[in-house]
């Protein structure tokens, strides 16, 4: 179960979600129209849109209603309001980007926003409405100029979406949902097409699976740190496997930690949406102090990465005294007792369900209470590298979601576009898919079982069956590491360590069978991750967005206005999009 909750908030039972009509255990090779790893809102999105087309498969790792998607609270930014204009949210979107947006991508996402937006109405979500009008309620967040963010349930909605895409997506016949399943490898020819991928069930038995267009859908990282508002299926599996199979990975440095994940010991890292601070929510540090005064004009909502290098700031310890011993973090609050007054705790409740529900457990009121946070990972603005129409640089792999990297978010993404783009670009992707030649396996190598996988995690030349207990040290090790030394504050020994401490686990992990658990495979997805993102945040020497380094302090516009690209192990190189 993700660590930011412990209930699946899309509310799927596990039979329910039990949908696949495929005997597992009794297929070795299956042939599909097109291929959608991941079922949160870009790989559903997809899905609908390719299932007139052909037959459709999409698979999930976990239950249906597990991905990143359903943890989404805030909201989904879009301007529909006669008020709002979409120059102004694409301005809002650049501005958050620092420097490193792509124009023409930021302009389909704000212009084929409120049509999609449209289309999850006509579908039956069910966004938030004011009781005297009807009209669709707005909030605001950080950066945002305008109330442009439509909410559902409150703070629930990523799992509203994710409940009528999924319901529309069971309407039509041509797809095919399999949960439970673990993408091991992409399957290419001897070309270096993607034409399926190999599938690993949970109870073991194995799926090559061969298509005319794979989209990978697979979400976010948030895993590889050790404090993440993620669920623990987000582990990077798509980036990796484009990865080794030889795609070009763009702007991996950039990881946005989300400013207010709860913060008690023991307790999960459950996200306290920004939409709280949207509704006038302050940030106070141990002394009782609104703090943010001294760090931004925007104040609480100022950009994501600025409020949450300021609670980092506000958090460390005091310097100890000479030879004493070091110092623990200081505490930083979210107060929202002042809104008590106009909004009483009932109110506050029916505005942030989930949340209060989540805070009731351990016995802290919005009303009433200061409610501890610290920032946690939170989003990946980096990953497969895509043009517009979610076109990878292998030929028959295409990306969306979380997985790609549009460059539409830039350096830092904007609050709540992350829904929205799942949205656009898995519609997008699915329309470029359509346009694939059929499936083709004249230039496949002969092998045993048919089909070669290449560019997969690798398997022991002896391998130990995978202990469980080896592999979670390996990743907790992993996690602890990346979070002191490649989080949000780095500097260039940080990130050699951090460099150094990824090869050590690596080795640890090589007699591991990669591809013989979902566990295993998780891993060595993280262990690439890991050395992604630290590679490219050494090589990016300036600060930016959401990567911030205390030894170049300063954007380096001549030197740094470009995207990272890593394809390899070759070099980072600094250029302008591939694609
Ligand atoms: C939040 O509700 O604060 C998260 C929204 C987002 O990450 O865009």
């Amino acid at each position: 179960m993700g660590r930011s909750s412990d209930a699946n908030p899309a509310g799927v039972t596990p039979e329910a979600a039990s949908l696949s009509r495929i005997p597992f255990s009794m297929v070795e090779t299956k042939e599909v129209d097109f291929l959608v790893i991941g079922a949160g809102i870009a790989g559903l999105r997809a899905a609908i849109t390719l299932a007139g087309h052909g037959r459709v498969l999409a698979i999930t790792k976990e239950q249906l209603g597990e991905s990143n998607t359903s943890y989404a609270q805030g909201g989904i930014a879009v301007a529909m309001s006669g008020a709002d204009d979409i120059a102004e949210h694409w301005a809002d979107t650049r501005s958050a980007g620092d420097g490193l947006v792509d124009r023409e991508a930021a302009e389909i996402l704000v212009a084929e926003g409120p049509p999609r937006v449209g289309e999850l109405l006509q579908w039956g979500t069910s966004f938030d409405r004011s009781a005297a009008t009807g009209e669709l309620q707005r909030t605001r967040e950080g950066a945002h100029s305008r109330h442009r963010i439509l909410h559902a349930n409150g703070d629930a909605t990523g799992a509203e979406i994710g409940r009528a895409l999924l319901a529309r997506a069971q309407t039509e016949p041509a797809i095919e949902l399999m949960d439970w399943c673990t993408c091991t490898d992409l399957v290419q020819n001897d070309h270096g097409r993607v034409i399926g991928v190999r599938l690993l069930h949970r109870d073991g038995a194995r799926l090559t699976v061969l298509a005319r267009a794979v989209l990978l859908a697979s979400g976010g990282a948030g895993e590889v740190y050790s404090d993440t508002t993620n669920p623990s299926v987000a582990t990077g599996d798509g980036i990796a496997a484009a990865w080794r199979a030889g795609a070009a990975i763009a702007d991996m440095e950039f990881y946005q930690f989300h400013p207010t994940a709860f913060s008690l010991a023991g307790a999960p890292r459950f996200l306290l949406s920004e939409a709280l601070r949207g509704e006038g929510a302050w940030l106070r540090n141990d002394q009782g102090e609104r703090f943010m005064e001294r760090y931004h004009p925007l104040l609480e909502l100022a950009p994501r990465d600025v409020v949450a290098r300021a609670i980092t700031r506000e958090g460390m310890p005091l310097p100890s005294p000479a030879g004493g011993p070091p110092g623990v973090g200081r505490p930083v609050y979210l107060d929202l007792r002042h809104l008590a007054q106009a909004q009483p705790e009932l109110e506050l409740a029916a505005r942030f369900p989930g949340i209060s529900a989540f805070l009731a457990r351990y016995g802290l009121l919005l009303s009433r209470d200061l409610i501890p946070v610290r920032p946690a990972a939170h989003y990946l603005m980096g990953g497969v590298e895509t043009d517009r129409h979610g076109r990878t640089t292998l030929p028959g792999l295409f990306a969306a979601g979380e997985v790609a990297c549009t460059g539409v978010h830039g350096a830092n993404r904007l609050a709540s576009n992350s829904l929205l783009e799942g949205l656009v670009f898995g519609a997008r992707a699915a329309e470029a898919m359509l346009a694939e030649p059929p499936l083709d396996l004249t230039h496949v190598a002969p092998a045993s079982g048919g089909v070669q996988a290449s560019g997969g995690v690798q398997a022991s030349a002896d391998p130990l069956r995978p202990d469980a207990a080896s592999i979670a040290s390996i990743r907790r090790t992993l996690q602890a590491e990346m979070w002191r030394d490649a989080g949000l504050l780095r500097d260039a020994a940080g990130l050699n360590r951090a460099l150094t401490c990824i090869d050590e686990l690596a080795l640890r992990a090589r007699p591991i069978d990669a591809s013989s658990s979902r566990e295993a495979t998780e891993l060595a997805n993280l262990l690439v991750l890991a050395r992604l993102i630290t590679r490219a945040a050494l090589a990016r020497e300036e600060s930016r967005g959401a990567h911030f380094r205390n030894d170049f302090p300063q954007r380096d516009d001549q030197n740094f206005s470009k995207h990272s690209v890593c394809v390899g192990d070759e070099p980072v190189r600094f250029a302008e999009r591939v694609l």
